[in-house]
């Protein structure tokens, strides 16, 4: 294979920068983590107006000796849309505003992603991605997780404290945005319901959404012991300890938001049964399964939407023994628990709400 003059030769160049950009793609999801943890968005927020670097570098307290670093870390952050830099002051130095993006990491912002995108890039998380290829020739441990910590991430959460409290906080970041938007626009969705069951419910803010929105429905927050143990929620939401492949709290209606991608199909339909039992003890007419979830498709030339589902579904395996999956993979899972009709609403960009009915 003689590539290296004329047309071949740049296309083996080609080839040889699509594998750098790669090798480097963690390069971003570092730097994003690092500007999160120097308070960078929430530092040019507080200042109110395009910050230069000099501005920056002095807020952050960072000594004038890593200024370039700050300048570098910037340039490559603008590159990659997290802020805008714009020639502002009168001497034409650069200065950098927010964006949509970075509106998005700001600490009080109630829909802030700041919290999940620390998780998902702690060590603890991170690490299992360097056993991927070990994991593919194991056949003790059912993820990478579990190869690097010698057991699930549920009871690793369970017996590592810090794990506990990041990755409930991240979610909760997540059900803060979420939660708003369905208690917004999917209202219709809780009509008629009088008892609600958030089952993997976290620290409770998607039922605290539901409770304050919906006044007149009854909410329960069901979670695994160590996650709800000293919660304070609102008044009028429940908080139940339990394992929901035992037994799940009874309820018109039963949520499960980001629970089911986390379990592979078989447990997925021990889960919606359990679910099934649950809601038959409800009181009241209208009863159903409201799952929040990816419905994985094809967005016609969505590079970053597939891309994204695509870092999902491998997340799912080497985390958690889950997977992402598409309608027809959805549906099989409705028909094996012995479900009836279902509606998938796709309103939560690349999470869906489906609705799914007991078989009548
Ligand atoms: C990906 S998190 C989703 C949390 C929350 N629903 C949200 O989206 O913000 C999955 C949740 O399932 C809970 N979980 C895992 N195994 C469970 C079990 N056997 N019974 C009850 N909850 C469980 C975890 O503790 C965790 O809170």
């Amino acid at each position: 294979m003689n590539m290296v003059n004329g047309e071949k030769g740049s296309e083996l160049l080609q080839a040889q920068a699509h594998i750098w950009n790669h090798i480097f793609n963690f390069i971003n999801s570092m730097c994003l983590k690092c500007a999160i943890q120097l308070g960078i968005p929430d530092t040019i927020h507080q200042y109110g107006q395009p910050m230069t670097l000099d501005a920056l570098v002095s807020a952050l307290q960072i000594p004038p000796s890593r200024a370039h670093g700050v300048d570098r870390l910037m340039h490559i952050l603008v590159h990659s849309g997290f802020f805008e830099k714009k020639k502002h002051t009168p001497d034409g130095r650069d200065a950098y505003m927010l964006n949509r993006v970075s509106e998005l990491l700001l600490k009080d912002n109630p829909s802030s992603v700041a919290p999940f995108a620390l998780a998902m890039l702690d060590p603890i998380l991170v690490d299992p991605w360097h056993r991927l290829s070990a994991w593919f020739h194991d056949r003790v441990n059912p993820t990478p997780f579990e190869m690097v910590q010698g057991m699930s991430h549920w009871r690793y959460a369970e017996n590592e404290p810090r794990l506990n409290r990041f990755f409930n906080e991240g979610m909760a970041s997540d059900a803060r945005m979420v939660g708003s938007m369905v208690v917004n626009q999917c209202r219709g969705v809780f009509d008629g319901i009088r008892s609600l069951v958030d089952v993997g419910g976290g620290t409770g803010t998607m039922a605290n959404a539901i409770a304050s929105a919906f006044p007149n429905t009854e909410c329960t927050n069901f979670d695994l012991p160590h996650v709800v143990a000293d919660l304070e929620l609102s008044k009028n939401v429940k908080c139940v300890a339990g394992d929901m492949f035992e037994a799940i709290p009874p309820g018109d209606a039963i949520l499960l938001k980001w629970i089911l991608h986390d379990w592979s199909d078989e447990d997925a339909v021990k889960i919606l049964k359990r679910c099934s039992e649950a809601i038959t003890k409800g009181k009241g007419e209208k009863k159903k399964v409201i799952i929040i979830d990816m419905v994985v498709e094809s967005r016609d030339g969505d590079k970053q939407m597939n891309e994204t589902q695509l870092f999902f579904d491998m997340l799912m395996m080497t985390l958690v023994s889950g997977r992402e999956r598409n309608e027809t993979e959805w549906a099989k899972l409705f028909v094996d628990a012995g479900f009836g009709e279902y509606k998938i609403t796709p309103i939560l960009g690349l999470r869906s709400l489906i609705e799914v009915y007991p078989s009548s």
